[in-house]
């Protein structure tokens, strides 16, 4: 549906005056220099990293934040290296630089481009002003595996919901300007299908087709693309048996040729080295040979290109000019940032930037409307005012670093504000407020006496659980998404309490919480929201915000369901069939010991409103092949609070010349309903948007018959159909 071959690639207009500039210094560079812009380096590496730029021999640096020191360098490389070319300085800024915003796949629960937006452009103003004009973000990754730690990077499950907010980030993160009227890069990662690595272990490999690939991977990157994302990382991981960072298809076929990428293609972290480790490389020499050819234009360690990109020119195995597109693209970028006009950050006004009050209260908005509402029976929550008092219980009701989420290198531990802080200021002045631990976050602390003793106390139990920060992000995948330690005995104990117990859950992924969810009335997704997820939280609790959210990742029920996601396909024997059923239940697509569906699918997210779907009208039951595909259903808010919510269109084509998704999002669209109140949602869907990959990899709009659902998540909706004609 999303497919990514497109007959057109982007062309982008020409500065004469641009060209001419990176032309003249290009022609003034000696082979060593040229090398040397296709190097990136951080302080931690094994050469002499400021002789090295004294003498134009490393184009980029990264991991400083501190302006001083990223003036030092450049001072170097500007006032000392003999053509004066300036560094780029990179970081990772995933979710904030000083004020820390939820977590990726979190604010992806809020679909909502325009909030991410602002996110990129609140936290990419902070990383300015302490220097960085680079960052290694958005992470567009699909991921379907939530063992993945990584899986906290992205925005989740869905080809269309990545790549619109992948999109919204770009444009947040590269519009920003600073005093001085530079900008920052984004960088596109991790190219290609790195959300993939099988069994949900990072840097694993990747076997996929073509097809999946194309449909289903790729789209957000090409979005990216279209965007107007300035740089690229290819990923860790090998694809097809080719390592992504030494990938031609992958750059020069797709990338380059198919969507005109001019961007500047970077490697991850020593991943032109790691192609020794996959096989895939004699020695660092041939790694270096295979990337350039590839078409990977700065090694990011340096462990390759430095040392061995010039001898392979003088040995005639790479041509120069080879090198001569690459540092032109890289030149081009730092032209375009600014850098060359101003390559210093202003010292003094660095830190006043930062934390500042209305970022601060972005990040709470950001984390309030992440938050998921997964279950709310009996109505528990918001809080009433007869509960006078509360008891919060739980390894997260005190911690600070956790709410972080992984990747915040800036954030402060100490501006974070704890959930027992704020329900201290924030519950009504009459209630008491009770705190306890009960357990450790992980390991084998409980004390089920204290936290009994405190329930008996309250009128409502809060139960503030999940993962430290440290448990999902790089190199973090878990195989089991229970929650950690001890916490499940602790939520098992207080569900017998006998009081309205309320989950509240700060993970950096979905977890497996089947029992927790059958065992607990009310069940909040808070996901690791970040410096004020405590807020976040809090105005949930209270009702000062109606939660909105919906999970941009299906939950599974066990482990033994992943990869389990809305888009699957039918297969010849699934489950819920209609017609002739020639074989009895077990010879079905299904487990012996564990449901199909999800425990919660994409999509869902619960309101204190009540909103109710009707009406359903196909107003185009005909739609040509260039004409648009119009749909609408009235929402009804017909419960007693103000509300939004996030109405989704999908789409299944019936029969196709390959087999199709059982559903597919293709639009969606937030509205906010008074009590009493009904709109009208109408969709139009181009035809085209229909178009999909035949067995040759063509792009085929098929004529036929199609179901469409307008509904509140993946598997409820309202269900019509129409036909696509010539
Ligand atoms: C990660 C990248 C990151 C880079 C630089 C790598 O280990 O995979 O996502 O941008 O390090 O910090």
């Amino acid at each position: 549906m999303v497919s990514t071959i497109s007959s057109k690639p982007l062309t982008r207009s020409i500065d004469p005056k641009r060209e001419a500039f990176c032309a003249d210094l290009l022609a003034k560079m000696t082979l060593e220099e040229k090398v040397g812009q296709m190097v990136q380096a951080d302080l931690s590496w094994h050469e002499d990293v400021r002789q090295l730029t004294r003498e134009g021999r490393i184009s980029s640096l990264f991991t400083i934040r501190d302006p001083k020191v990223i003036n030092l360098y450049q001072h170097i490389a500007v006032d000392e290296s003999r053509l004066g070319i300036p560094l780029i300085i990179g970081n990772d800024i995933i979710h904030g630089f000083r004020s820390i915003f939820p977590i990726p796949l979190a604010l992806a629960c809020t679909w909502d481009p325009e909030l991410v937006e602002q996110v990129a452009r609140a936290s990419i103003t902070e990383a300015m002003a302490c220097g960085t004009t680079w960052n290694f973000a958005p992470m567009v990754d699909i991921s379907r595996d939530p063992r993945w730690g990584r899986v906290a990077e992205g925005s989740g499950e869905d080809a269309y919901l990545s790549s619109t907010l992948g999109a919204a980030w770009i444009r947040g993160y590269q519009e920003a300007r600073d005093a001085d009227g530079r900008s920052a890069a984004a960088c596109v990662k991790h190219y290609a299908a790195y959300g993939a690595s099988e069994s949900g272990k990072d840097y694993n490999s990747v076997d996929m087709s073509e097809r999946r690939l194309r449909e289903e991977y790729l789209p957000p990157y090409r979005a990216a693309v279209e965007a107007g994302v300035q740089t690229l990382m290819t990923s860790f991981n090998d694809l097809n048996g080719v390592p992504a960072s030494a990938n031609s298809f992958l750059i020069k076929r797709i990338l380059r040729e198919e969507w005109g990428f001019e961007g500047v293609v970077v490697s991850d972290y020593d991943a032109i080295g790691e192609l020794v480790m996959h096989g895939f490389a004699r020695d660092h020499k041939e790694a270096t040979l295979r990337s350039v050819l590839a078409g990977v234009d700065m090694d990011m360690m340096g462990n390759a290109y430095h040392f061995h990109l010039a001898a392979l020119v003088r040995e005639g195995k790479v041509a120069e000019t080879v090198l001569d597109e690459a540092v032109l693209r890289i030149l081009g970028l730092k032209y375009d940032l600014g850098l060359f006009e101003h390559p210093f950050v202003d010292e003094a006004d660095a830190h006043s930037a930062l934390s500042l009050p209305e970022s601060l209260d972005l990040a709470a908005k950001a984390a309030a409307q992440s938050i998921v509402l997964l279950k709310n029976e009996g109505g528990i929550l918001p809080l009433n005012a007869s509960a006078k008092t509360v008891a919060l219980i739980g390894p997260l009701a005190k911690e600070r670093q956790s709410l972080l989420g992984c990747w915040c290198f800036d954030g402060r531990v100490e501006d974070v504000e704890t959930l027992a802080e704020v329900l201290e200021r924030d519950l009504p002045a009459d209630t008491n407020l009770i705190v306890e631990q009960g357990c450790a976050i992980d390991g084998g602390d409980l004390d089920l006496a204290g936290a009994l003793k405190a329930a008996a106390l309250a009128d409502v139990v809060l139960l503030a659980l999940g993962e430290s920060d440290t448990m999902s992000g790089e190199a973090h995948s878990r195989a089991h998404l229970c929650l950690p330690g001890r916490q499940q005995e602790l939520a098992d104990a207080l569900a017998k309490c006998g009081k309205p117990v309320v989950a509240l859950v700060f993970a950096g992924r979905p977890l497996v919480m089947t029992k927790l969810v059958e065992e607990t009335p009310s069940v909040v997704m808070a996901w690791h929201g970040g410096t004020r997820a405590a807020r976040g939280v809090a105005d949930v609790l209270t009702g000062k915000v109606n939660p909105s959210g919906k999970l941009s990742i299906s939950f599974p029920r066990s482990e033994g369901q992943i990869p389990v996601y809305y888009a699957h396909k039918n297969t010849g024997r699934p489950v819920e069939t209609s017609g002739t059923v020639q074989f009895n239940q077990a010879h079905k697509s299904s487990y012996l010991d564990e449901e199909n569906a999800p425990l919660f699918p994409f999509g869902f997210g619960l309101s204190y409103a009540q909103f109710d779907y009707s009406g359903l009208k196909v107003l185009t039951p005909q739609v040509r092949k260039n004409e648009t595909l119009r749909i609408s259903a009235r929402v009804t808010n017909s419960g007693k609070w103000h509300g939004s919510e996030i109405v989704q269109l999908y789409v299944r084509d019936l029969v196709g010349v390959v087999t199709r998704p059982v559903k597919e999002l293709v639009d969606f669209r937030k509205i906010a309903l008074a009590p009493g109140d009904s709109q009208t949602v109408e969709f139009e869907l181009p035809a085209g948007c229909l178009s999909f990959l035949d067995e040759n990899h063509h792009p085929v709009l098929e004529e036929g018959d199609y179901k469409v659902w307008i509904g509140p998540n993946s598997a409820e909706g309202l269900e019509g159909r129409f036909e696509l004609i010539d």
